[in-house]
């Protein structure tokens, strides 16, 4: 991004810009798309589609990402029969500000009570992650800001150690020590603090790395990045996916494998995962038919329209060009991928990449469907910039608070931003477009 310093005193006009794209707005009347969808069965169809990707979970045969059996339901009943207060360990605070669980209509986003074999089970759905807030609105399939997954894992550890031996009364059954395991396993690799992130909305991809090590009987490498990315959006998934998975476009998407990779992580069967491997293919199809969220607030025309100029001089050779459909919803595209010299941003999450890695992908027991990009990996995407309003923060490691410290040389960029409260109203800066910063001066800068 160092190649932006000309652009310095543009940021307005991009900003509006931006604003203007994520609204698949067309500024300029665009051609018809090839294949031409009535308005109304795409905005369906991505109505359809949040609905349930935010309900989907994929524990099975009582293995993936969940909790040992009654825990959540004990965690879910009121302290005291009386206080009429549900959650009670976890309130909101706890919930929201140190795991960055959404909070959404009273009940915490992604996690699911799951009934199987007759135990209760917790249970963590892929929104848990992959739905966020943005100047106060709620979006299935915009990344999750403020997610903790070292710390879940640590603290959700702690409490199993706790039910383990002292809460759960009576005698445990196969099933019940089979889902007990199960669980002990998912928050010990997500709790790791040797390769866990550092800080909040950074999910370790590190993680997904674990398994295949496990599965080949290696012992971790001695040097292994934490590779600790922000969860990415999701709409425009259909054509991305053929181009590359993740920021570094280093999964084949072509295959539904690496969709399920959280829950490989997570401990669950290569036999369990065969079996709903149609699941996961229907799952990823959905995702092609998200929507980008509509920029909330006004644009101003006349700006937008200089912005688009720019950006078409300065960004579309990278982040391409932006055609509507009739009814103004964006034809998406795949995005171009860039070697990291172009790029230069922290190689922290391709270091993760190594020939010993690769050889171990090569070999896993799912190496027919989870299968890696050799053209990719080595680089990132200039991603699709369709809802990028909301998608803050910025770059692959969210290290950037706000489109307009974006376009700020790198080192005059905030070097610590606060992410409390990331996705409420009170947090959006609409001028800046992102993150709110402290005002220079203000006490609170101090305590960064
Ligand atoms: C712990 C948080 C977390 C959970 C839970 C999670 N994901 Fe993800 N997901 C991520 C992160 C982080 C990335 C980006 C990884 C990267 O770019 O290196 C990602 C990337 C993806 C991608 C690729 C997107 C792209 O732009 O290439 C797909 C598809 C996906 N996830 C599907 C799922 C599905 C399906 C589930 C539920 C089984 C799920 N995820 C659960 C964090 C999560
Ligand atoms: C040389 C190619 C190139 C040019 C020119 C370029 N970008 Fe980028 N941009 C990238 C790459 C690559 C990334 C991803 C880097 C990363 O995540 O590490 C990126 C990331 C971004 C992001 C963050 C995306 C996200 O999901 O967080 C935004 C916003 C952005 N660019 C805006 C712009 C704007 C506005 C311009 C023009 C002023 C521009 N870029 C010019 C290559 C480019």
């Amino acid at each position: 991004m160092k190649r932006l310093k000309p652009l310095l005193g543009c940021i307005a006009s991009l900003s509006i810009l931006i604003g203007g794209i994520s609204q698949g707005q067309s500024l300029v009347p665009t051609a018809l798309p090839p294949e031409e969808v009535a308005p109304s069965a795409r905005v369906a169809r991505d109505e359809a589609a949040r609905e349930a990707f935010r309900n989907l979970n994929f524990f099975s045969q009582g293995g993936g990402m969940h909790l040992p059996p009654n825990l959540w339901a004990l965690m879910k009943k009121p302290l005291l029969p009386l206080a009429n207060r549900p959650y009670f360990a976890l309130e909101k605070r706890e919930m929201s500000r140190r795991w960055g669980i959404n909070w959404i209509g009273g009940k915490p986003e992604g996690i699911f009570d799951v009934r199987y074999k007759n135990h209760e089970v917790g249970v963590l759905g892929c929104v848990a992650c992959h739905s966020g807030k943005a100047a106060g609105q709620f979006f299935v399939g915009l990344g999750n800001k403020n997610i903790d997954p070292s710390r879940i894992g640590r603290d959700a550890h702690l409490l199993e150690r706790v039910w383990k031996y002292l809460g759960h009364v009576g005698k445990k059954d196969a099933d019940y020590k089979y889902i007990e395991s199960s669980a002990f396993e998912f928050s010990r690799t997500l709790g790791d603090p040797s390769y866990g992130n550092l800080t909040q909305g950074l999910v370790p991809t590190s993680n997904i790395r674990t398994w295949f090590y496990k599965m080949a009987g290696k012992p971790l490498p001695k040097v292994f990045p934490r590779s600790a990315v922000k969860v990415p959006a999701l709409w425009g998934y259909g054509e991305k996916r053929k181009v590359g998975q993740f920021c570094d476009g280093f999964g084949n998407g072509a295959h539904p494998g690496w969709g399920i990779a959280v829950e490989l992580a997570a401990g669950q069967r290569v036999d369990v995962v065969r079996d709903y491997l149609p699941k996961i293919s229907a799952a990823e199809d959905m995702l092609g038919d998200f929507l980008p969220p509509k920029y909330p607030f006004a644009i101003e025309q006349t700006r937008a329209v200089r912005g688009k100029a720019i950006f078409e001089r300065s960004c579309a050779h990278c982040h391409g060009t932006y055609e509507t459909d009739p009814a103004g919803l964006p034809v998406y595209q795949a995005p171009k991928y860039l070697p990291w010299e172009m790029v230069e941003t922290d190689r922290d999450r391709i270091d993760g990449i190594t020939d010993e890695f690769l050889d171990l992908v090569r070999a896993s027991p799912l190496n027919d469907v989870v299968q890696n990009n050799a053209d990719k990996g080595k680089g990132y995407f200039a991603q699709r910039l369709n809802g990028i309003w909301a998608r803050f923060p910025y770059l692959h490691n969210g290290s950037v608070p706000n489109i307009e410290s974006l376009l700020t040389p790198p080192a005059q960029r905030p070097k610590a931003f606060d992410l409390r409260d990331a996705g409420e109203a009170y947090r959006f800066d609409p001028n800046k477009l992102g993150l709110t910063l402290p005002e220079p001066g203000s006490p609170r800068k101090a305590s960064f």
